[in-house]
């Protein structure tokens, strides 16, 4: 529209004189459209000064990392690093089983791999810019200050170090979630980012309950995307908050497939209706689409012998179940 053509404009504008003819900036990507579409409009501003950070942890789901390196990439002309970290952080969590252990794990893995980047990118030349995907709401509920090198916490990823010093760049400092949406779509980027629903930092690792492993993050990442396009194709994935699939990695149920009997896992379906993620509500999701997505997983992922619907709202339960 015309209006949300001049916004991205102005924001452009606005990264461009912040930048100066001669400044980098770095602006690590998560997968979600918030990191995207900040990425996107510096880009605009200031080109390849822009080097944008992938860490591709392993525990996004079916097709995001794709996303991030093939489709965002011929969408922007981003220049990107991606670095391939899941042996690390597998590694980091064989054999953890508690949530929060998990997310300091993963927030601590990350971290690390991103300074090496960092300093990776600085070897080829000073940069003095952040750019973050900061948000209108995020701004008034961390009480309005501008400018100091603190990436949100909720992506779990702490303060940085004395050595690694920026200026921040935030281009959707104005903006609100739905706002921020259709600036994505005006940039051309691709429709999954630009509506991608909710997504925890810590990923699938904090979906698995139980130990996170490969075998069981391949499970998840299967069941979740047959939940996932039964519920777009149903129209219900613009309208559902989030739709958290959660493995059960440590229970086993009896079940019987042809003449055989099963003992396989249960995958739990938990979606949600919510405004701010505060509180929610089960989401009534049609009978027909939760048996179309229980035939397929049960069809098609070979260890998942029985899916079973979340009915609790939060509070007392949390969106999550981690
Ligand atoms: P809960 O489970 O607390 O989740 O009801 C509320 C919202 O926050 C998301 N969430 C997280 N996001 N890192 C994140 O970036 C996390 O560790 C994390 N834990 C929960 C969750 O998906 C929901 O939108």
């Amino acid at each position: 529209s015309w209006t949300m053509l001049n916004i991205v404009e102005d924001a452009v504008e606005a990264v461009r004189a912040q930048i100066g003819p001669e400044g980098r900036a770095i602006c690590g990507l998560s997968g979600g459209v918030d990191s995207a579409v900040a990425a996107a409009i510096v880009q605009r501003a200031i080109g390849d000064r822009l080097t944008c950070v992938f860490v591709d942890h392993g525990l996004l789901r079916k097709g995001e990392a794709e996303q991030v390196e093939r489709d965002f990439v011929a969408a922007t002309s981003v220049k990107l690093r991606v670095v391939d970290a899941q042996e690390r952080f597998l590694k980091a969590l064989d054999g953890v089983t508690d949530p929060e252990e998990k997310r300091k794990i993963i927030g601590r893995e990350f971290i690390r791999v991103f300074e090496d980047e960092q300093r990776a990118i600085i070897a080829d030349g000073p940069v003095d810019f952040l750019v973050q995907g900061t948000l209108y709401p995020d701004v008034v509920e961390s009480g309005g200050g501008t400018g100091t090198a603190n990436i949100k916490s909720h992506h779990n990823v702490g303060g940085l170090p004395d050595d690694l010093q920026f200026q921040l760049v935030e281009p959707l400092r104005a903006l609100f979630k739905d706002e921020v949406r259709r600036a994505g779509e005006e940039l051309g980027l691709p429709a999954a980012m630009v509506w991608r629903q909710p997504f925890p930092g810590p990923g699938l690792g904090i979906r698995i309950v139980g130990a996170v492993s490969r075998e069981r993050l391949e499970i998840l990442r299967e069941a979740d995307a047959i939940a996932r396009e039964e519920l777009s194709r149903a129209g219900l994935d613009r309208e559902i908050w989030q739709c958290p699939v959660v493995l059960l990695a440590d229970v086993r149920s009896v079940g019987v497939q042809g003449d055989g009997r099963t003992y396989g896992h249960p995958i739990v379906l938990r979606p949600v209706s919510s405004e701010d993620a505060m509180t929610a509500d089960w989401s009534r999701v049609p009978y027909d689409v939760l048996a179309r997505i229980s035939t397929r997983i049960t069809n098609e992922v070979r260890e998942v012998n029985r899916v079973v619907l979340d009915v609790t709202s939060k509070p007392p339960g949390t969106i999550e179940w981690e």
